[in-house]
């Protein structure tokens, strides 16, 4: 696999190729994985991810004049508008980067036009962040364009925004905080709260973290989002209404738990508390290298996610009962917004091999589906290079 300086020469040369010049900068912003702490984010609660060495790069240069022309490698599409008029994406990445720009524009009062180009090896659809990716990215592209260049934590907020205002999923903040923040070989206790994180070493001795990809689209997974986070809002506030003193979801407690009449807003209240401490003791476990209690953590996280807040799908059930039946992992977990994507699986290193065959063969038994087996590095998160003009730069 590429290493970040191979991806960064490779957008550039794809610029060169496609503008037939060097481009002023290239943005990078890696995919992400989430050790625990799911569906917390939007509820102001916690998670633990990291940063993985896939990314989405932007080649970028500004214009005189207030065109704007995107290109995009991997979908094979561009676009092409003149800032200040309107413009329709047509397809999935062009919300994004529409969403990205005119969410910039409002901001900063941007001007000038520019080409773009965006490529990466993230992969799609896999469960580990790609959109995110892609809105960081090129949000990072965008901010040296800004007469005052905007600081990370609002450059990643309205990257959110692009998704609540132009993809229409109310998602949270985990995926981009992570693309942007995450550093090397460490994991990051993030509180949406407070939005403060803490790095911990991501070390896992003779272990090590493993997806498998369940090859299954997330069809549901922007509606039943939507209605996960409408139920969990409408649980609060009918706690709120009984406890006054209930100031925002993390002031709730297992207490509050019997005062919702709801079993439904019962259960995926009690997924979010659950979760919450489980990214506590994951933490503890992970700084105590107690990995026996990290995978134990990870399983229940599952079991929660499937049977509180009902995320998960059979094929994602499957493969985490066959990673634990396998007899190398210590825990296994639908890992990001569920309804398809991949786990996330504690291995033993020495024993990769033997449990990806395992896994692939008995899911493709039971499937007639091919699961994709993915190990990452944990990498920096995302940065901005200028490249010089006209100077053959090398990375
Ligand atoms: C998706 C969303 C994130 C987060 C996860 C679930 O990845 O984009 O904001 O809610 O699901 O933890």
């Amino acid at each position: 696999m590429s290493t970040l300086n191979q991806q960064l020469e490779l957008s550039r040369d794809k610029f060169i190729a496609h503008f037939g010049e060097v481009p002023y900068s290239i943005a990078y912003a890696p995919g992400r994985i989430n050790i625990i702490g799911e569906h917390t984010d939007y509820n102001l609660g916690l998670s633990l991810p990291c940063a993985i060495d896939r990314w989405v790069t932007v080649s970028l240069s500004p214009l005189d004049n207030a065109r704007i022309h995107v290109i995009s490698e991997d979908f094979q599409g561009d676009m092409q508008f003149e800032l200040g008029t309107s413009y329709g994406p047509n397809a999935s990445w062009q919300h994004y980067v529409y969403g990205c720009l005119m969410l910039f524009q409002e901001k900063t009062g941007l001007r000038t036009g520019f080409q773009a180009l965006i490529s990466g090896n993230v992969p799609i659809g896999s469960g580990v962040s790609s959109s995110a990716a892609l809105e960081v990215a090129f949000m990072n592209a965008l901010n040296p364009l800004a007469d005052e260049a905007l600081d990370p934590m609002t450059l990643i907020q309205l990257c959110q925004q692009t998704e609540h205002q132009y993809l229409n999923v109310k998602s949270g903040l985990l995926d981009q905080y992570a693309s942007q923040f995450s550093r090397a070989g460490k994991a990051m206790i993030l509180d949406f709260k407070t939005l403060t994180h803490r790095y911990i070493s991501a070390d896992t001795l003779n272990y090590t973290w493993v997806l498998c990809d369940s090859n299954v689209q997330r069809t549901l997974s922007g509606s039943k989002y939507s209605e996960r986070v409408k139920e969990t809002h409408n649980g609060f506030l009918t706690l709120q209404e009984q406890f006054p003193e209930l100031k925002t979801m993390r002031d709730l407690q297992e207490k509050h738990l019997p005062f919702l009449n709801d079993p439904l807003q019962q259960k995926r209240i009690r997924h979010y508390l659950s979760e919450n401490q489980r990214v506590i003791d994951t933490v503890k476990a992970l700084e105590e290298k107690d990995l026996k209690t990290v995978g134990q953590l990870l399983t229940s996280s599952h079991l929660s996610l499937r049977d509180d807040y009902e995320v998960s799908c059979m094929e994602l059930d499957y493969l985490v009962e066959e990673a634990l039946a396998t007899g190398y992992c210590l825990g296994s977990r639908m890992m990001g917004g569920g309804f398809g994507g991949c786990t996330i699986n504690l291995v033993r290193k020495d024993k990769i091999e033997a449990f990806s065959e395992n896994v692939e063969a008995s899911y493709f038994k039971q499937f007639n589906r091919q699961t994709k087996i993915n190990r990452y590095q944990i990498v920096d998160g995302a940065g901005v290079f200028p490249v010089v003009k006209n100077v053959p730069h090398r990375f």
